[in-house]
């Protein structure tokens, strides 16, 4: 009998414990649970027209494989089109304030001395400041965006001659990559497959080699180096950054073009692995920008302001991309 109730008042404790912790559990992550905006916008600045078979359909354009990608993320694109603007710094605020995100998307201008370049530096400053205030703003480059930001944080271009042209490459992950944001979630058959097989497309004549990188300052103290790769001249070269302190990402590889681009002479990544990290970074990356609570003034600007307006054309006859946005 006693050894009956004994049991039953370890049943009876053990269940106020169990409450008890549930209860303790979720007082404090409810406490400190931060708004999320299920809804995010991601910007992209608009890429100068440089190639003369693209220049009679705009002076600007974003190929539409980056905003599936963002779209398959769960989020919505805002096209920049920051040549329309009149360049106040008050307008590029004003649209600051109303997206989650920025992504850098490849191209090929000055990094220093072009107006898109001046246009970037104007959203990396306003984003800085931002998440210095707890408004936590992030930040994206692919190929030329992850130059781009060297470029922002170092003060000077810092590239050298790194051809990667049209071939896909596992990544070397550093041991920094398994503790990082980007890549300490995915799941282990992944990383495994990241490092083992030819995942990620590389169409780049530039980069910033590991031992530059390495030897400067303001590049080291701001970013942590994911991963690294090998250049056709042998140069080691950064190949996925990552902000220590800020959410800006970069990566020298094209993520988008896994699940979004298919021309049969580019070495597109399509294995199920390329496709898994592809939607892995563009999940990671939106999910970034739910931490952003910024929003538009009202829903007929949202409306007019997304890319949702606008439509691709049909570009695979002549570029590279299928389909291109231009404006
Ligand atoms: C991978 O990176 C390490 C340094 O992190 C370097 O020593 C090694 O040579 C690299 N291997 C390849 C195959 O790139
Ligand atoms: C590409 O294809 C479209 C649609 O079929 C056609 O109108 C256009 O003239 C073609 N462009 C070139 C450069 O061949």
């Amino acid at each position: 009998m006693r050894k009956k109730n004994q049991a039953f008042m370890g049943f009876a404790t053990l269940l106020f414990l169990a409450c008890c912790l549930c209860i303790c559990k979720s007082m404090p992550t409810e406490v400190q649970r931060q708004a999320v905006n299920d809804r995010p916008v991601i910007g992209v600045l608009t890429q100068i027209v440089s190639d003369d078979v693209m220049k009679p359909f705009g002076r600007t354009y974003i190929p539409a494989s980056y905003v599936k990608y963002l779209e398959s993320g769960g989020s919505r694109v805002m096209p920049i089109r920051w040549v329309q603007l009149t360049h106040t710094d008050v307008e590029y605020e004003n649209i600051f304030k109303k997206i989650n995100g920025l992504l850098l998307i490849g191209g090929a201008v000055n990094l220093e001395t072009s107006d898109f370049a001046r246009v970037a530096k104007l959203f990396y400053k306003l984003a800085l400041e931002a998440n210095d205030a707890g408004d936590v703003f992030p930040i994206w480059g692919t190929c030329m965006g992850l130059q781009l930001l060297t470029v922002l944080v170092a003060g000077k271009n810092l590239l050298t001659e790194t051809t990667a042209e049209n071939i896909a490459l596992p990544l070397n992950l550093t041991t920094e990559a398994y503790s990082s944001r980007i890549f300490r979630d995915v799941p282990p058959d992944l990383i495994k497959a990241v490092t083992q097989e030819p995942l990620t497309g590389n169409f780049h004549h530039y980069g910033v080699e590991v031992k530059t990188f390495m030897e400067n300052e303001d590049l080291q103290s701001f970013f942590s180096i994911l991963s690294t790769n090998v250049a056709e001249n042998g140069a080691h070269f950064v190949s996925t950054i990552e902000g220590k302190k800020y959410p800006f990402y970069g990566v020298q590889w094209h993520p988008e073009v896994n699940r979004f681009q298919w021309k049969s002479n580019l070495n597109f990544p399509h294995s199920r692995h390329a496709v898994q990290l592809s939607s892995w970074m563009a999940e990671f990356f939106v999910n970034e920008g739910r931490r952003s609570l910024h929003q538009f003034d009202n829903p007929e600007e949202e409306a007019s302001s997304l890319i949702y307006s606008y439509t691709p054309i049909y570009a695979g006859n002549f570029t590279g991309y299928e389909q291109i946005y231009f404006f």
